[in-house]
């Protein structure tokens, strides 16, 4: 006899982060933090491997009154302010001139999920990146949801055709399109996507919504780290170019960009060349918004306003101390890592590099051997990530060579 609805998956999750996180701290322990490489934390962290929390984001945050941290949002959308905030800091820099519309959601994984539910029928299928971040899976598995995935890269750029491919397949077999894209700065290769596979990309959607409507969901969690923040955005700009029959969902995280992981706010900026496109997908998201989480922390949406306004140029003056730390960290990895012939998927920016190791059992010997030898990072599909993020310089500095001296004792 089981209690939960009869199509629940009883599998427990597994965390493949905070089982190997646990293992590095009790390392950690034994031997002391000098001896171990963790680099498992998705988490920014500083030179001394702790936590970072952006003081020209919580120094006012402690200072909000209480009436205000306890307080209702007032809609279930979100705060106005804080929807206006969130468009315009997504789309600085760009020329955007679509018809759109902002959703509060707890996290970038609000957003994303979200817009799985609402766009989707049960046993329809979404196309995801085969090389992403896990949480995907499950929130297509929990709406009941299936999967198709298109093939990252081939070579050191974007599978188009691999892209182009899985949409068609799903396009026999189904009347709509989600596709994923996580960019820039993906999760975990650090990849982002030229200009030009955008127009390709945009150009391709448009032809497939000639026959069924096709929602592309852009998770921009890490947009906030590029190494060229003048011109991350541009790529948006191809937006402008859809179809009336394309929607963009572009799902936004508070977690990265402020350092606020645990305060839960996020956004899913809804786009579209019709108001009454956006204006329909609006009332299904805040009805799930409602159903679900009901609204978003009050103080974070007001912090996040305040923050990218009359803080702004303190806050991005200390974001960027960070983004040139972690330019610092990858810039010597994968000069090491080249000088030695590590295998490394395309890194341009982000928190993370992942090795390039396509058999699966292979992989799993090589992380063993690394664990053994006091380095911790965390398997992904086709490799293992490092957390460029939250791994000091000094611990990088020969990485490379050890895990390359490592990889070739394992058969
Ligand atoms: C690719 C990607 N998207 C979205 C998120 C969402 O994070 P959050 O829900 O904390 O905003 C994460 C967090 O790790 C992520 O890696």
């Amino acid at each position: 006899m089981t209690f939960t609805r009869k199509n629940a998956d009883l599998t427990p999750i597994e965390d493949t982060v905070f089982s190997v996180v646990n293992l590095a701290k009790k390392d950690r322990a034994e031997n002391g933090a000098e001896h171990v490489i963790d680099a498992t934390i998705g988490s920014l962290c500083d030179e001394q491997e702790q936590l970072t929390a952006y003081r020209n984001v919580f120094a006012h945050y402690d200072a909000i009154d209480d009436k205000t941290k306890a307080a209702y949002a007032a809609s279930f959308s979100g705060n106005p302010d804080y929807r206006e905030a969130v468009w315009n800091w997504v789309t600085q820099n760009t020329d955007l001139h679509l018809a759109h519309s902002v959703i509060a959601t707890p996290g970038g994984s609000g957003a994303d999920s979200t817009a799985l539910r609402v766009f989707l029928d049960v046993n329809q299928t979404v196309i995801l990146p085969n090389i992403a971040w896990g949480s995907y899976n499950l929130m297509a598995s929990e709406n009941n949801i299936e999967t198709a995935f298109y093939t990252m890269f081939d070579g050191d750029h974007l599978n188009m055709s691999s892209i182009k491919e899985t949409v068609l397949k799903v396009m026999e077999k189904q009347d709509r399109i989600v596709l994923v894209v996580n960019d820039p700065c993906h999760n975990p290769t650090g990849y982002s996507m030229t200009i030009a596979e955008w127009k390709e990309l945009i150009a391709f959607l448009n032809e497939c919504s000639k026959r069924m409507p096709v929602i592309l969901i852009d998770d921009i969690a890490y947009i906030d780290y590029s190494y060229d923040l003048n011109h991350v955005r541009d790529y948006m700009n191809e937006f402008n170019h859809i179809s009336d029959n394309v929607m963009i969902i572009t799902a936004f995280s508070c977690s990265k960009t402020l350092t606020s992981y645990g305060l839960r706010c996020g956004a899913a900026v809804i786009q579209a060349q019709k108001e009454e496109s956006v204006r329909e997908a609006e009332i299904v998201f805040e009805k799930a918004a409602r159903a679900t989480w009901s609204n978003i922390p009050n103080a974070a949406m007001a912090n996040f306003v305040w923050v990218t306004s009359k803080n702004r140029d303190a806050f991005m003056q200390e974001k960027q101390t960070y983004i040139d730390l972690m330019k610092e960290r990858s810039d010597l990895f994968i000069l090491q890592a080249k000088a030695c012939g590590l295998p490394f998927y395309p890194y341009k920016e982000g928190f993370f590099v992942t090795l390039k190791i396509e058999d699966k059992d292979r992989r799993d010997r090589v992380h063993e051997a690394f664990l053994k030898n006091h380095i911790y990072a965390v398997k992904v599909k086709n490799g293992i990530r490092v957390a460029i993020c939250s791994l000091p310089v000094r611990k990088i500095d020969g990485l490379a060579l050890t895990m390359k001296t490592i990889m070739d004792s394992v058969q």
